[in-house]
């Protein structure tokens, strides 16, 4: 029978090209790049996990829920949304579970922005932003960080037209560290539309000891227009059972669960999540040792005659430029493996104690080839 059928043309597969059509601007993504892996006697600091195992007791809450992993997860994640919503003084209602908060980014960008729209943040910044935002049919509007690595808030609120939907904002910045501070972010919020989205990006909030720094939930009454992003990624050290949050608007957050794939949360991670909320002072003292390896760190390197941006995440930034890929192949002979971002720079993960002593050797030595103006070196870079 088939024999009879009509044939249309076959065009021969083509190396390299997609054997059906994509769009094209998805087809040009470049694929997300995850951290290295790294050799086994290498110190993998690519990807800002903390250097810590799951707690017993969250991974007993693991284990407990994998036995019934023959049945669906609680879709709506309800005793993880109210735990969340108890210790942040809401309703469960202002809470919205996603298997990651890269997950919630992509909701959020998915509801509100589409073809014709634009999406503002700054850049450098979560190397995620201006792919989620291609992928929803949007338009990326990137905003220069300052010399410093800060996010320049005027120039982001000048950005703001009539077809921006969403504006990201990442505090602390990944990658290079510097948190937004309240009064700032308050006289921006001022000065963009009320019914433009505002994405406060705190995947690393829990690591920041500036007392200036924004902390988005008081915030959050005052300003229907502001979610705020957090993460078990991170502090909590879920990473690889992806569990994020969000808080907000209960019709903004609607609308994210609207954009949503059903049922990606899985039982496990919101159980981990559960028992990582009820043992936060055995996170918080975890939380500790990463913030004061993290300040000697960046003091010693200072030291050494570096600029580095204010670290207030779980990572230090060195704004390399042209020498990121051969400062990179150093850091890798010394056995550390951090994230190149070539052009630009390398990111450095806080990790065991006993890569900071490898990774000081590296930094001396690169720093010694470095030429006398380079803008990494402190005092050279304008503020
Ligand atoms: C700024 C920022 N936001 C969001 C994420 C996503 O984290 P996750 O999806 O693991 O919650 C990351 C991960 O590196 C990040 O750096």
């Amino acid at each position: 029978m088939s024999d009879n059928l009509p044939t249309t043309a076959q065009p021969a597969a083509q190396p390299g090209r997609s054997p059906v059509r994509l769009r094209p601007e998805i087809a040009d993504l470049p694929p997300y790049r995850q951290g290295k892996p790294a050799a086994p006697d290498a110190f993998k600091l690519s990807s800002n996990e903390v250097p810590f195992p799951p707690l017993d007791a969250v991974l007993s809450a693991i284990t407990d829920t994998a036995a019934n992993s023959h049945r669906y997860p609680d879709g709506a994640a309800l005793a993880l949304r109210t735990a969340l919503a108890e210790t942040n003084g809401v309703t469960p209602e202002r809470i919205h579970i996603g298997a990651g908060s890269v997950a919630l980014l992509s909701q959020f960008i998915t509801a509100t922005a589409g073809p014709g729209d634009e999406v503002v943040f700054a850049w450098r910044s979560f190397e995620a932003y201006p792919g989620l935002v291609t992928v929803a049919g949007a338009t990326s509007v990137r905003v220069p960080n300052r010399p410093d690595g800060s996010h320049d808030l005027e120039a982001m609120a000048a950005a703001v037209t009539d077809r921006t939907r969403v504006v990201i904002v990442c505090t602390p910045n990944n990658p290079t560290g510097p948190v937004v501070e309240r009064a700032a972010f308050l006289s921006f919020l001022r000065s963009v539309p009320s019914d433009v989205l505002v994405l406060l990006d705190e995947a690393y909030r829990e690591f920041v000891t500036d007392d200036d720094a924004v902390n988005g939930i008081p915030l959050l009454d005052e300003h229907p227009n502001l979610v705020v992003l957090r993460t078990f990624s991170k502090a909590y050290g879920l990473a690889g059972l992806r569990v994020g949050w969000a808080i907000g608007h209960e019709l903004v957050l609607d609308g994210a669960r609207n954009a949503a794939i059903p049922l990606s949360s899985t039982a496990p991670a919101q159980q981990a999540a559960i028992a990582g909320l009820a043992n936060a002072e055995d996170i918080r003292a975890r939380v500790a040792v990463i913030t004061a390896r993290r300040d000697d760190l960046a003091a010693a390197l200072r030291e050494q005659g570096w600029f580095i941006p204010a670290a207030q995440g779980n990572f230090v930034w060195f704004g390399l430029g042209e020498q990121t890929a051969a400062s990179n192949e150093t850091f890798l002979a010394h056995g550390i493996v951090g994230r190149a971002f070539p052009g630009d720079g390398v990111r450095i993960s806080i990790g065991e104690a006993e890569s900071i002593e490898p990774l000081l050797a590296a930094a001396a030595e690169i720093l010694a080839g470095l030429p006398a103006d380079h803008p990494t070196r402190e005092g050279v870079r304008s503020r």
